[in-house]
């Protein structure tokens, strides 16, 4: 194979430039070959608290590391401060690896961050990441399309705004598809009401994942009725998706991750 090393001195661009790369899920084995390459060279990272610690752990020892991590209702950094940071930085010279959970492109601000970028003329890549749809779809066995049960699928983010859930509830609850809901932990009781008001029946298969693809994955299955009750009695804890449709419950037979005997560093 041949390995071009993205940071080679010789063809440096005038100034720094900005490697934008999704992290996964959490699995380091996730990563693509290009962000573990950009992660072995880089000079300086910029992370946030999506990006798993055995992830980090790849990242060469040489590297500055700098957190900006965001917590829902707890920003390390403001937005501005980091598109801030990263041009500060690029204006040194550096290059500089700005690593996120997932895909940075979904809901991980990505688009935000090199709008900042390209306004002050900052070359930048934006490399992809599995998102945590598609990583916790394959870990939990769990297909988002399949022939029989979901012919789209949806990506929608529960989170609240200024309080309140603002969402599609009719395209959520078209049939024939699979529903991802990012960020909806907090609001999963409200999510499930409105679910019910806007005609999906209280049976609906859904399940929440809680820290898919690594050792503490875990998984709570059920109905739109009673799930919002047993996640509160698992104690899910953050990072946690929500996926619903008929294609919930093959988990069952198609589930494989044992994360109890998964090694941590993958
Ligand atoms: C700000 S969004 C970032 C999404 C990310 N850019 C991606 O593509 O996966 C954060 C949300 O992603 C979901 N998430 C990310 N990683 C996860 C994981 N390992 N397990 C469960 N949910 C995860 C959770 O819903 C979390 O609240």
């Amino acid at each position: 194979m041949n390995i071009q090393l993205p940071f080679r001195r010789d063809e440096r661009p005038h100034g720094g430039q900005i490697f934008l790369v999704g992290a996964g899920p959490g699995d380091p084995d996730l990563l693509t070959v290009r962000a573990l390459r950009l992660m072995q060279e880089a000079e300086v990272v910029v992370y946030d608290a999506l990006v798993s610690d055995a992830v980090m752990e790849l990242v060469c020892d040489t590297a500055e590391k700098i957190y900006v991590g965001k917590k829902s209702g707890n920003h390390a950094l403001p937005q501005e401060d980091i598109n801030d940071l990263l041009i500060s930085l690029a204006r040194q010279g550096k290059n500089v690896l700005r690593l996120k959970g997932g895909d940075p492109f979904i809901f991980g601000r990505g688009g935000e961050e090199v709008e900042a970028l390209a306004a002050h003329g900052v070359p930048f890549q934006v490399i992809p990441g599995i998102s945590a749809a598609n990583g916790i779809a394959c870990y939990a066995g769990i297909p988002l399309t399949h022939r029989q049960h979901a012919q789209s699928v949806l990506f929608a983010t529960g989170h609240l705004c200024n309080g309140k859930l603002d969402l599609d509830w009719v395209a959520l609850t078209r049939p024939h598809q699979t529903v991802v809901i990012y960020m909806g932990l907090g609001a999963l009781p409200a999510i499930c009401e409105k679910l019910m008001e806007h005609g999906l029946p209280p049976a609906h298969p859904i399940a929440v994942v809680q820290h898919g693809t690594t050792t503490e994955q875990r998984i709570v299955s059920s109905t739109l009725d009673t799930i919002a009750g047993l996640v509160t009695a698992s104690a899910l804890q953050t990072p946690s998706l929500i996926l619903l449709g008929s294609v919930v419950p093959l988990h069952e037979t198609l589930g494989w991750f044992a994360p109890e005997t998964a090694s941590a560093a993958g």
